[in-house]
């Protein structure tokens, strides 16, 4: 039996406890989303840095740098001469959302169907169990077939502010040949997929005021500026009929699409009425045509706006008022080559330049995350391709993703460009970030022997 099919062996034999320990891991609370550190996230990363012990791997640490949650660190180096590479996979969470539409408790995961339901459960706590898993399966059977680093960020959800001062202190440390990050989708459920570029986003608090305290609306109305219709008279401007963005100075900078890329998106499966289905989309609801490009184009390589929050007055307990002011939460997810930085200014003068009757404009930049894009070549792709296609029984496919992980671009880049790649276990159905977010269990098997296999594949990588 080789080293390989005894991994394989024990990781089918103890999923049972794998599964009961990512169960586990799903009921701490380690919400990111207020930046002050938590209780819940010192806890998440506890039992991040335990799982990590109890699997073998070695010099186990949980960063803790001022007032940032806690990342945590573990290695195993054993293999000389072969190359090593950098785990990474984010333990902090999204809030849950709105109680009453959880089918369970966001924080006592349940399996119904072959899924298992709970807040952080896929995003992005199976992918911590998965790097696990594999770890302890090779750990095990006799060692790992290569050098393996382990990065457990507790700051994803939040944009990794603090990547830059951590990157500088850490750089040494996490030096690696190829990083392997499992914290993006498959196409859909089953279809393994490797993800080539990711977009970035900017996110941009608005608050409009014009008046110091709420008025009458009756006894004000008319000649008062309201700023609820100041505001979203502002934000309309941000977006055409058909869903372009349209912020001034923004545009002339992003990249046409690739040919290659073009073919690549054309050769992935498509289905209108499924795409519809599994965003709940309404019946009648058109979906935008932006600049004419197929929806993939326009959700992996073209610039988009979502307004996440908003606010002036509740409904419960409104009166007839002219409210005094009102606020907005913009993200703008980005693309090649728009700069986060510039997009972000450009959206601040275009908010203040569009403000009607001289109602009172505060912006404020909250938080950037760069795109990446890569050409998926190279002997490092080949591998994952072997091995995601031994694990699923199926031969992958590329795609890109709409959404942003704050570490990728500047890890690739500090370390020199090495190759990532970027799998995960997110799909169409696993209402990552909205509520019953689940977890496909039958994949979560299939990306655990797909990276037994991809450590094997790798470690002849040549260095
Ligand atoms: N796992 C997601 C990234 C992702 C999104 C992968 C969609 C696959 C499909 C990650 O946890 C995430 O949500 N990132 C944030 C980053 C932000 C806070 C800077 C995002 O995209 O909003
Ligand atoms: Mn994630
Ligand atoms: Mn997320």
């Amino acid at each position: 039996m080789t080293v390989v099919d005894k991994a394989l062996a024990f990781a089918a034999e103890h999923m049972p406890e794998t599964i009961g320990a990512l169960k586990e891991f799903a009921r701490i609370p380690g919400v990111s989303a207020d930046p002050a550190p938590n209780a819940e996230l010192a806890r998440s990363a506890e039992f991040a840095a335990d799982w990590m012990r109890r699997v073998g791997l070695e010099a186990v640490e949980i960063i803790e740098l001022p007032s940032v949650h806690p990342y945590v660190y573990g290695e195993w180096l054993h293999a000389p001469g072969a190359p090593t590479i950098l785990l990474y996979a984010h333990h902090d969470v999204q809030p849950p959302g709105r109680p009453a539409f959880w089918k369970s408790p966001p924080f006592e995961p349940e399996e119904r169907a072959g899924r298992l339901y709970g807040r952080g459960v896929v995003d992005d706590k199976a992918g911590a169990a998965i790097h696990f898993a594999a770890i302890e399966a090779y750990l095990a059977s006799g060692g790992l077939p290569l050098n393996v680093k382990v990065i457990i960020d507790g700051e994803e959800e939040i944009g990794s502010e603090n990547l830059g001062t951590f990157l500088d202190r850490y750089r040494e440390r996490l030096s690696a040949d190829v990083i392997v990050l499992t914290d993006t989708a498959n196409l859909s459920a089953g279809l393994p997929s490797i993800t080539y570029g990711l977009r970035g986003i900017v996110v941009v608090m608005l608050e409009v005021q014009s008046i110091d305290h709420p008025l009458h609306s009756g006894m004000w109305g008319g000649p008062i500026p309201d700023p609820v219709m100041a505001m979203c008279k502002m934000l309309a401007t941000l977006t055409d009929e058909n869903g372009n963005v349209t912020i001034d100075g923004v545009g002339d900078e992003i990249a046409a699409l690739d040919p290659v890329v073009r073919e690549r998106l054309a050769s992935l499966p498509y289905d209108d009425a499924t795409f519809r289905a599994e965003a709940g989309v309404l019946d009648g609801v058109e979906l935008c045509k932006g600049n004419g490009g197929s929806t993939y184009e326009l959700m992996w390589h073209r610039p988009s706006i979502a307004i996440s929050a908003l606010e002036a007055a509740p409904i419960k307990g409104a009166s007839n008022q002219i409210v005094d002011s009102a606020r907005a939460r913009i993200g703008v997810r980005t693309v090649p080559n728009m700069e986060g930085r510039k997009v972000a200014e450009a959206l601040c003068a275009h908010l203040q330049k569009r403000a009607p009757w001289g109602v009172r404009v505060t912006t404020t930049i909250d938080g950037a995350g760069n795109w990446w894009m890569t050409d998926p070549k190279g002997p490092a792709f080949e591998a994952a391709e072997r091995a995601l296609a031994k694990g699923f029984g199926r031969d992958p496919v590329y795609i890109g993703c709409g959404g942003s992980i704050p570490f990728v671009e500047p890890f690739a880049r500090v370390l020199g460009g090495v190759p990532a790649l970027l799998v995960g276990l997110e799909d169409p159905l696993c209402n990552a970030h909205s509520e019953n977010e689940s977890l496909l269990l039958a994949d979560f098997d299939k990306a655990i022997v797909s990276a037994i296999h991809l450590y094997a594949e790798l470690s002849t990588l040549p260095r």
